[in-house]
């Protein structure tokens, strides 16, 4: 009933062979879960724990004249294009995972170039929600995963229920045609403060300018692994590949710290933040040699307070970090 592609794709992340002991429920931490995506999806030297397979791509973002009502973040605020580094990717920590596959979330990493050499980063995700509430419950998702035990994996989803929205969310929607034809969401609440010191509570969405477009299961049959690399660089050689940057507001009651729940997001507004658009490839080493980081936010923006897998994204991110740079000396 759960095949190994759909595991690898409850995961927006990441593979080595750990012993298990290593990834107990009680201990979950950043370098246990490192180590549990590890036990998941096999250890690859010199690569992301998760995410593992990506493009790197550049290209710059233009801000809508309605974002400055929102908040005062420079990048939102400017009245000039602002330079990005974006990686495109593939959940989970599969170096070949096949573009084809449907239960996987799609990923798009950016940092935007603030001057002086300061970034702030922004990350999101081709479904809405993700596939764990706190990190021990990712971490009780990857240890079961890892077990291979049908009857321990069944047992986890049951009692679980919140862990099979993300890829029941994939599986009701077509394979992507592109990267670039995708909705992307940031997943988290983040709070935004304009140049009045008014708050507002928001999710980020990225819409695909063209549309959303997918292929059929018979098609993604026939597609090569990695056939979204010559899908870009055939799109990108036409023009840049455009995404609107959307702001979804919070209502009271909508939940901030649960990275599993949805918000309605049909019954809520929207502010438009303005254009994303990537215009080329780059170097695989200028995304490789740091990490995108979705707590290096910027005065106007803050991250949720009470949801427990955003800090420690930030610390699982530089615990795999430290791994790829180590296993390349
Ligand atoms: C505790 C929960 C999570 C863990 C342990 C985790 C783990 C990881 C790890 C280890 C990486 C590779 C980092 C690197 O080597 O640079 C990664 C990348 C990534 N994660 Fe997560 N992740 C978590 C939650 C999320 C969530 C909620 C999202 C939703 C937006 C997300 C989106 C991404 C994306 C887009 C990347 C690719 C970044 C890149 O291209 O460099 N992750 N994750």
């Amino acid at each position: 009933m759960f095949s190994n592609r759909f595991m690898a794709a409850l995961f927006a992340a990441a593979a080595i062979s750990v012993p298990l002991s290593h990834a107990r429920a009680e201990e979950a931490d950043a370098e246990t879960l490192v180590n549990a995506l590890n036990a998941v999806f096999g250890k690859h030297d010199g690569v992301r724990a998760a995410h593992t397979h990506g493009i790197c791509v550049k290209g710059n973002f233009v801000a809508a004249p309605e974002a400055a009502m929102l908040t005062k973040a420079p990048h939102f605020v400017s009245k000039t294009p602002v330079g990005v580094i974006g990686r495109f990717s593939m959940g989970g920590g599969n170096p070949d995972a096949p573009n084809a596959q449907k239960d996987n979330v799609r990923g798009i990493a950016m940092h935007f170039d603030l001057g002086q050499g300061n970034t702030t980063d922004l990350l999101l995700i081709s479904a809405p929600v993700f596939a764990a509430k706190d990190p021990d419950q990712f971490l009780k998702l990857l240890t079961a995963v890892a077990s291979k035990d049908k009857d321990k994996i069944a047992a986890y989803f049951k009692e679980n229920p919140n862990s099979t929205r993300a890829a029941q969310w994939l599986n009701a929607r077509p394979v992507p045609a592109s990267y670039a034809t995708v909705n992307y969401w940031g997943v988290h609440a983040f709070t935004f403060t304009n140049a009045d010191g008014k708050k507002q509570v928001i999710k980020y969405k990225a819409l695909p300018v063209g549309g959303e477009a997918g292929i059929s299961d018979e098609e993604a049959k026939t597609k090569d692994a990695d056939f979204y690399r010559p899908e870009l660089k055939d799109r990108l050689a036409k023009g840049p590949a455009q995404f609107r940057l959307i702001a979804i507001l919070g209502e009271p009651g909508d939940p901030v710290d649960d990275p599993t729940a949805l918000w309605p997001e049909e019954k809520r507004k929207a502010v438009n933040l303005g254009t994303i658009s990537i215009t080329d490839f780059e170097d695989a080493k200028t995304c490789d040699d740091g990490i995108f980081d979705p707590t290096n936010v910027v005065d106007g923006i803050e991250g949720p307070e009470n949801d427990t897998i955003f800090p420690m994204r930030s610390q699982a991110y530089a615990v795999s970090f430290s791994r790829r740079q180590a296993a390349q000396q």
